[in-house]
């Protein structure tokens, strides 16, 4: 395992959480604009969507969280608004729905019990089981998907196993049996396409919408066709993990989730903290992926919990990855970094590459997706929210 070679300092959780809370507060004091998407390194300000892109749910999902741990109403209120403002995209034609409304909406049924939030993501979730194709055995990623381009009806990625968790919840809600085999077949077919041999995976793929036959796989976001991006590693860890925990027959799961895993502690550096794709060779002089580093930490707390005894090393990897990012790129911990705004979680990669959408275009920042997984990984650290369980 790669990952341990350098000292982590050691880091208090509740501290660290306490930084993200400060961070939280400061925004609900400055009347966003709309969704925060991702934040100016040095001035803090934030890039907002107007309807939440595919990230919007990360902003609730955080004061979810920020409700359970502290009981404050003012939380959950700020949920709730921001959850209502999101429904305008809960019949859209993307899989990635499925993020937001998973780890967003979802999540405040999860955490506190919401009815209002309960009622949304099941709404959401009927509208994503319909764009299922039975030829291409998964979920497209649909016409309306939030990527740079080639969202065809017959293409398909990683990071679209965003879906699953959403399925999976409503399955538990409503019993329904659909949920549930649309979640099995749509992970096991994503998992099949694009997690290589060694362990490692690619980003995209292109079917064939007669046969669903595999045309070629590619990224959307990496350096390369042939490289490992980051963040699809780290989506096929997570989402991997979570199926362990939450799809019937967890022992189906967690090989993937092991394989997946194993691949990324044995590449990852010294430090623990992701590059932007681990084939970049501009390495070690190019950005990191903070955002990808803490959905893997989130995913492997979330393994190690599932394999109990077995798992000690994934958790043992998953505390030490947040530590790592508590450390070295939380504000205020960072020397030199020009901010006195603490709680935020800096060199978050976005998407470098030229044909980025303008609102991606962005390759050290602070993402509000990474910010929510770190926060989430502190709330499993500190006993607010189960590993099994969001
Ligand atoms: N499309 C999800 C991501 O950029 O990670």
């Amino acid at each position: 395992m790669s990952l341990g070679r350098t000292e982590v300092p050691a880091v208090d959780w509740d501290e660290a959480r306490a930084q993200v809370l400060a961070r939280i507060d400061d925004m609900l004091g400055s009347e966003l604009p709309g969704f925060p998407h991702w934040a100016d390194p040095t001035t803090g300000e934030w890039f907002c969507t107007e309807d939440g892109d595919w990230t919007g749910g990360a902003w609730p999902g955080m004061l979810w969280y920020a409700a359970a741990q502290t009981g404050d109403g003012r939380y959950r209120d700020a949920a709730r608004a921001w959850c209502a403002r999101m429904s305008k995209r809960a019949d859209r034609t993307t899989a990635f729905k499925g993020f937001g409304f998973f780890h967003g909406v979802a999540l405040g049924d999860l955490l506190v019990g919401d009815e209002q939030a309960r009622e949304l993501a099941l709404r959401t979730a009927s509208s994503l089981v319909t764009m299922y194709d039975e030829r291409l055995g998964l979920l497209p990623l649909g016409v309306q998907a939030e990527e740079s381009h080639a969202v065809g009806a017959a293409a398909a990625s990683i990071d679209s196993l965003q879906a699953t968790p959403l399925l999976l919840w409503a399955h538990g809600v409503t019993g329904e049996a659909r949920y549930a085999d649309i979640a099995r077949a749509h992970t096991e077919r994503v998992l099949d396409l694009h997690v290589r041999e060694d362990g490692s995976v690619v980003q995209s793929s292109e079917l064939d919408p007669a046969t669903g036959a595999l045309i070629r796989t590619h990224t959307h976001k990496g350096y390369s066709d042939t490289s490992t991006w980051c963040r699809a590693q780290a989506w096929a860890i997570l989402y991997s993990a979570l199926a362990a925990a939450r799809m019937p027959g967890a022992d189906v799961w967690s090989p993937h989730a092991i394989r997946v895993a194993d691949w990324w502690l044995e590449h990852v550096p010294a430090d623990g903290v992701s590059y932007w794709d681990f084939d970049d060779p501009a390495i070690p002089e190019t950005h990191r992926d903070t955002s990808g580093t803490a959905i893997v930490a989130s995913g492997l707390l979330r393994l190690g919990s599932v394999l109990g005894e077995r798992g000690a090393r994934y958790t043992e990897a998953g505390e030490r990855t947040v530590a790592a990012l508590v450390a070295r790129h939380l504000t205020p911990y960072r020397p030199g970094s020009g901010t006195a705004t603490p709680g935020r979680l800096l060199d978050g990669c976005f998407n470098p590459r030229p044909e980025s959408r303008p609102q991606d275009a962005v390759a050290s920042a602070e993402l509000i997706f990474g910010s929510f997984f770190l926060l989430e990984c502190l709330q499993m650290l500190t006993g607010v929210a189960a590993p099994g369980r969001v």
